[in-house]
């Protein structure tokens, strides 16, 4: 396992991290255990959970995720050797489930927070993130912003100032945004430097061969401002498995299962991932372990998030850290993404 250090802090993360939004719905309390075990052997030490998991969320199984979690550390006891993210939700009238009407502000992060370390059955929290932003940003399969009729969004200093009460009791050390945009992450580096509270050191944005927006402005954003990647859906849902190409529709899949999440199907995506499954085949590849490896060479990247449903998943794809595309393949894969840009952000 590849080890990366992450600027400003004292992190070294496995270039593999174990995503964990299956556990508690696709994934039974015992699987979650498995995967954490086998990760863990295999050096993976970044495990990313979040208070809403599991996807999709739901008021049944909300927080189940953290609290397999927090019983593999209770049974394993390997809590100090395990940089542990998770997030807070931001605001939505579909997690009202979680809190009445959640925002990012002091209440409710404050709630969650506590909630999420007794789940986790832990007093600390390695990379607290915030889930997405409290602005109307274009979320989740979204693409162009528009400006609010009226803008009630809690302020980011009133966020940060929270954030930093946190570390300074010693709940979190770090800080992490998911879901931002260019101007969203400068935002709070600015607001950290100008008041001295905690800067943000990680991004953790949906990253992909169908979905490379990162690299248009946030990829600026981390080389200029020492901040770091935590690619999530490496495999866009797991469309790019191969496993839906032909219009296959696999049973107990996530994209068979949730007509939801049918932004990852489409013409423009069919034929990017026909596209990128050529490539593949030529260069001797597995589709999910060369859209893997892509990413894990990307410069921006300490971690690729990855999820699995199975051991034999989660085996291909930790395995994709002894992949290493070629200057061709890396052409050839940049002239496919020219083609058909971004078709599932
Ligand atoms: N911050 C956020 O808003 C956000 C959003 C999404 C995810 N995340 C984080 O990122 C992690 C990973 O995201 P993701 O689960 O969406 O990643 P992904 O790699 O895009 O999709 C993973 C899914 O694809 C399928 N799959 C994975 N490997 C496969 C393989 N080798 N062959 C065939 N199918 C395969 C599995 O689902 P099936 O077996 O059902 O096909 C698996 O659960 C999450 O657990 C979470 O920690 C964060």
């Amino acid at each position: 396992m590849e080890y990366r250090e992450i600027s400003h802090t004292n992190l070294k993360v496995s270039l593999i991290g174990l995503g964990t939004m299956t556990w508690g719905e696709q994934n039974t309390e015992a699987e979650g255990h498995e995967q954490m075990d086998y990760a863990f052997e295999e050096g993976v030490n970044l495990f990313d959970a979040a208070e809403m998991y599991p996807v999709p969320p739901l008021a049944e199984t909300c927080h189940e995720t953290e609290r397999i979690i927090g019983t593999w550390f209770a049974d394993r006891g390997a809590r100090d050797k395990v940089i542990l993210a998770t997030k807070v939700v931001g605001p939505g009238s579909h997690m009202n489930h979680i809190r009445d009407r959640p925002r990012l502000d002091r209440d409710n992060i404050m709630e969650a927070v506590e909630g999420s370390l007794t789940r986790l059955k832990t007093d600390y929290i390695d990379l607290y993130q915030l889930h997405w932003p409290d602005r109307p940003v274009p979320l989740f399969g979204g693409r162009d912003y528009s400006p609010p009729r009226k803008d009630d969004s809690i302020p980011i200093e009133e966020t940060l100032k929270v954030l930093g009460e946190l570390v300074d009791q010693g709940k979190v050390r770090y800080i992490g945004l998911s879901n931002e945009t260019p101007w969203g992450a400068m935002k709070f580096l600015q607001i950290a430097d100008s008041l001295c509270l905690p800067r943000i050191v990680t991004i953790q944005n949906s990253y992909n061969l169908l979905n490379r927006t990162f690299d248009g402005g946030l990829s600026e954003v981390c080389h200029e401002e020492g901040v770091r990647s935590l690619p999530y859906s490496p495999l866009a849902f797991g469309k790019l498995s191969g496993k839906y190409r032909a219009g296959a529709m696999p049973k107990g899949a996530r994209l068979s299962l949730w007509e939801r999440f049918a932004r990852y199907n489409g013409p423009t995506s069919d034929a990017a991932t026909e596209a990128y499954a050529t490539i593949a085949e030529e260069s001797g590849l597995s589709l999910a372990q060369m859209s893997l490896a892509w990413i894990n060479q990307r410069h921006h990247v300490a971690s690729n998030l990855i999820g699995a449903t199975t051991m034999d998943q989660l085996r291909e794809n930790i395995a994709s850290v002894d992949v290493t595309l070629s200057g061709e393949v890396r052409k050839a894969i940049d002239t496919v993404h020219h083609r058909y840009p971004n078709p599932c952000p």
